[in-house]
């Protein structure tokens, strides 16, 4: 995802593997649209993409005074916010934002100021990644075969990815590894884009359905995992996409680490668990795979988009601060003392 000639480029993410197809935007609502849709998605890609969809409703602004111009982005911060609720980066990304404006005196200063802070969020992001990466890279051991769930890549992020990022700086360090995708219905983001993403950049990488993380941890096919996430709380109880829960309970109980990497965009050091809102999505996500049905009309679907693997199945959060190990109050509580 990239800022240029005050427009925001993207990857339809829609369409991978299929079609590569890039899509531009220069009205924040269409940036609303692509964030619900998931033409993009993954949080640290949807955090600025958010950050863009702000800057480009400033620019979009036809007010005149200062005043109004903060009151245009109010708006518009509102809209971009409500597209999806369980991603803590998105509102991280709109405050950077909305903080830079409001501390503009004018409207020209102000529409620069938020241009350059999105594009230096979007250059920030990458470096974070791959210090992340380096991070995460000392867990992992030759020969290491690493689970990983949904897609927590280059293309959930700007560039690099988290979890894929300690993956790659793992291999980048010279060890020699293998990956297992799960396959992630019902929005398939593993076969469509973590195994694209990994075989595009020439890893070992097998994909299995869901159904079989179990299988392949007790047959040891597997002996790590690393999954992104959505929201981490201070406590150390994690929201990824729906399904880590169980890659998590099972890796436990076959006494396989479990990690996430996580940048600190994505803690939300101030909820508790039964403040987080978990999407729910709609049922033809569900019902059908592609525009094939799979299932019979008018049933009932619970369709949630995420879930929380509490902090007892959880061997290390992963940052770019380092790597908090349990007990996570603490640790985190540490992560983010050092980084001030
Ligand atoms: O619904 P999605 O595809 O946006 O969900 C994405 C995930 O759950 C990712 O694992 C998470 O955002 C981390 S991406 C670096």
């Amino acid at each position: 995802m990239e800022w240029k000639n005050n427009k925001v480029v993207m990857i339809d993410q829609t369409k991978l593997p299929g079609e590569l197809v890039f899509v531009e935007y220069s009205d924040y609502n269409d940036v609303a649209k692509a964030i619900k849709t998931l033409i993009v998605r993954g949080a640290p890609a949807i955090g600025v993409s958010g950050a863009f969809g702000l800057a480009l409703a400033g620019l979009q602004s036809k007010a005149i005074t200062r005043d109004e111009l903060i009151s245009d982005m109010e708006i518009a911060k509102k809209i971009l916010f409500e597209t999806r609720p369980t991603a803590v980066n998105l509102a991280w990304g709109l405050e950077q934002i909305m903080n830079v404006a409001k501390n503009g005196y004018s409207v020209n200063e102000i529409k620069t100021s938020i241009v350059e802070m999105a594009k230096k969020m979007a250059e920030d992001d990458i470096k974070i990644n791959m210090t992340m990466g380096k991070n995460g890279s000392v867990l992992f051991d030759n020969n290491d075969t690493i689970m990983t769930h949904c897609n927590a890549g280059s293309l959930a992020t700007v560039a690099y990815g988290t979890a894929l990022g300690v993956i790659r700086a793992t291999k980048e360090s010279g060890k020699i590894i293998k990956v297992i995708a799960t396959e992630t219905r019902p929005v398939q983001q593993g076969s469509r884009l973590t195994a694209f993403e990994l075989k595009h950049d020439g890893f070992d990488v097998s994909l299995i359905p869901d159904t079989a993380v179990g299988y392949s941890m007790a047959n040891k096919l597997v002996n790590k995992v690393v999954v992104g996430a959505d929201r981490v709380l201070r406590t150390g109880h994690v929201y990824n996409k729906i399904g880590t829960y169980q890659v998590a309970l099972i890796a436990k109980q076959h006494g396989i680490p479990f990690y996430v990497a996580a940048p600190l965009s994505t803690f939300d050091m101030k909820s508790n668990p039964q403040d987080v809102i978990i999407e729910q999505r709609k049922g033809t996500e569900v019902t059908q795979i592609g525009d094939r049905k799979t299932a019979p009309d008018g049933i009932n679907v619970i369709n949630p988009a995420f879930d929380m693997t509490p902090p007892e199945l959880i061997s290390g959060i992963i940052t770019e601060a380092g790597v908090a190990k349990p007990p996570f109050v603490e640790s985190i509580q540490k992560l983010f003392e050092a980084n001030k």
